[in-house]
């Protein structure tokens, strides 16, 4: 187990445009190991090869559902249905979430570690975490797409603005499932 370090918002890789994976070898099975125990480290759903330093169009996306844990080598959104609207965070940009919409549904496709292709259909909150993470692989971050700018995570105020009654909603925390 190799843990690698995720960059932070303002650092110019996470601008970047990943390139296409030509090569299914050793090197990038470590690199998708590394990524898978990395995003569990930092308590993430997802990774995206660009946030550990690397411009490879990767990404990993943990068992959220009823899906088992996958690695994307080279994906494409081949279809999008649907909008669903909710908080949405990244390990890129720690302690903050924003609202942003997403596609209810997608399909994606993709090559696994062998170079052979396959093609899934999420939806909710996986759906939203693909999307993501293949934002990162173009270098867009949720930051461009969220409805009213950033959030921090431990301010115990509403959307509106207001207090929160004494413990009676979930602390913001619990309000983002994507982190990834
Ligand atoms: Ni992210």
């Amino acid at each position: 187990m190799a843990l690698r370090k995720v960059l932070l918002e303002g650092d110019s890789s996470l601008r970047k445009k990943s390139r296409e994976v030509t090569d299914f070898d050793q090197r990038t099975q470590e690199l998708i190991d590394d990524m898978f125990d990395t995003m569990r480290a930092e308590d993430g759903i997802g990774l995206a090869a660009p946030q550990v330093g690397v411009l490879k169009r990767i990404f990993v996306m943990d068992a959220v559902e009823d899906n088992e844990a996958t690695a994307f080598i080279n994906p494409v959104l081949l279809d999008e249905k649907g909008e669903q609207t909710g908080a949405e965070g990244c390990l890129s940009l720690p302690g903050l979430y924003g609202i942003v919409s997403r596609p209810e549904e997608i399909r994606v496709r993709a090559q696994d570690i062998t170079g052979k292709e396959f093609e899934r259909t999420y939806s909710g909150l996986e759906a939203r975490c693909v999307c993501h993470e293949i934002d990162h692989l173009y270098g867009i971050l949720y930051r461009d797409r969220a409805t009213g700018g950033l959030h921090k995570l431990d301010a115990e105020e509403d959307e509106d603005g207001s207090r929160e009654d004494s413990g009676k909603k979930e602390p913001a925390a619990k309000r983002v499932d994507a982190n990834a």
